[in-house]
């Protein structure tokens, strides 16, 4: 047990562990419903000890999506708000930087990645959407933190401390930095791929130019698949050449084994 998690969530987490029951999320590519991003599934089923309130109606999309009144982009400084329904997060993030690095970053949550850090950002509780009582209540379901702020206290979350220095850039002109690569000399090189390839192992097809933001922008949405659809099997072979599923599914593009994702844009 981790020091640093909150007294209730400690607390919780010793409760759930007692009465965890096998997960059943759905497979890669088998699409949003049922899947960790499937709010309800996870509120029945999650044993991270967080309490989450499913849906009055068992809506999937609602969480994050609304037909009807949902976020202005205008009004709510973004520039990507895919009739969103879902709270933002109120937080900045200081963006990755290196020596080396070609890219160059404006804001880092340009596109969607403002949208995954409204529920990755540790703060706003991951039920919280239009209709949903639990935006407004001060009782039980409100969450005030998540799992990802928790999971692991020595490395943090993903943006942990309000920055992504410890990330993966994104927030930058994928094509722009593919050509400064190109320029590059010597070491600085990282044989950034032409957006045009595709991911290796999807059999959808799906190539990095598909999930550039308007074709031109990475994002926390050019490695993992929100809506799980393109999303592929990650498998591991033991000493016996059983191939079988690692357990671990992340919603990324490639397969982890290999690093097929890694190799999809950098050629090394
Ligand atoms: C966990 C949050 C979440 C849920 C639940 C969700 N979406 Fe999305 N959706 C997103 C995000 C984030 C984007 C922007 C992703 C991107 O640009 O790749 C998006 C984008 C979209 C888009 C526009 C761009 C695209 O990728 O096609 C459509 C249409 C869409 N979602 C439909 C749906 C429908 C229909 C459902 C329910 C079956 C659903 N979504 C459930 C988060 C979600
Ligand atoms: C409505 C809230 C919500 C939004 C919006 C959201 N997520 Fe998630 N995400 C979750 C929850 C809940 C889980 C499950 C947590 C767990 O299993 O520990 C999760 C899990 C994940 C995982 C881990 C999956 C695994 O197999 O362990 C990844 C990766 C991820 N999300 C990426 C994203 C990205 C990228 C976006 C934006 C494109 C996004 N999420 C948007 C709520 C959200
Ligand atoms: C360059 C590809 C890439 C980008 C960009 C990326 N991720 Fe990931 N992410 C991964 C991979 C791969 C994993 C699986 C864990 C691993 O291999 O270490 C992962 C794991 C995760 C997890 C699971 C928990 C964890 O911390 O390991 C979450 C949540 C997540 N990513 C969210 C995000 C969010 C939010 C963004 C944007 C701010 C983002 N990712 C951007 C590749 C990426
Ligand atoms: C969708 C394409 C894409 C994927 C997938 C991807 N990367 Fe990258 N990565 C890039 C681009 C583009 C840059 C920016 C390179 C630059 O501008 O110098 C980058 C930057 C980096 C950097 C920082 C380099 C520096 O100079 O600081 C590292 C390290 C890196 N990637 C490793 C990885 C690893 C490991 C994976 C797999 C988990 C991965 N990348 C997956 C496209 C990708």
């Amino acid at each position: 047990m981790k020091k640093n998690f909150l007294a209730a969530f400690t607390i919780a987490a010793v409760v759930a562990a007692g009465t965890a029951t096998a997960l059943a999320w759905t497979a890669p590519g088998g699409g949003i419903t049922g899947s960790r991003h499937d709010i309800n599934a996870y509120a029945k089923q999650n044993t991270d000890g967080l309490t989450v309130q499913a849906d009055s109606q068992e809506r999937v999309c609602a969480f994050c999506h609304t037909p009807h009144h949902a976020y202005d982009p205008a009004a709510n400084n973004a520039d990507y708000l895919p009739l969103w329904s879902h709270e933002l997060t109120k937080k900045n993030y200081a963006p990755y930087a290196s020596d080396s690095l070609q890219a160059s970053i404006g804001d880092p949550l340009i596109g969607p990645s403002r949208l995954c850090m409204s529920c990755h950002d540790g703060v706003v509780a991951i039920d919280t959407h239009y209709t949903n009582a639990s935006e407004t209540s001060t009782t039980a379901a409100q969450l005030t933190g998540d799992i990802f702020s928790q999971k692991d206290s020595e490395h943090g979350a993903v943006g942990a401390n309000d920055s992504l220095i410890s990330d993966h850039p994104i927030g930058f002109n994928y094509i722009d930095a593919k050509t400064a690569d190109k320029n590059a000399g010597g070491k600085l090189k990282q044989g950034i791929r032409e957006e045009t390839a595709t991911f290796m192992g999807n059999v959808a097809g799906v190539a990095i130019k598909d999930v550039l933001h308007l074709g031109t922008t990475m994002t926390c949405a050019s490695c993992h698949d929100v809506h799980n659809k393109d999303n592929v099997a990650s498998t591991v072979t033991d000493a016996s050449g059983t191939t079988k599923d690692s357990g671990m599914n992340y919603f990324v593009y490639a397969p982890q084994n290999g690093s097929q994702l890694c190799l999809t844009c950098h050629d090394k």
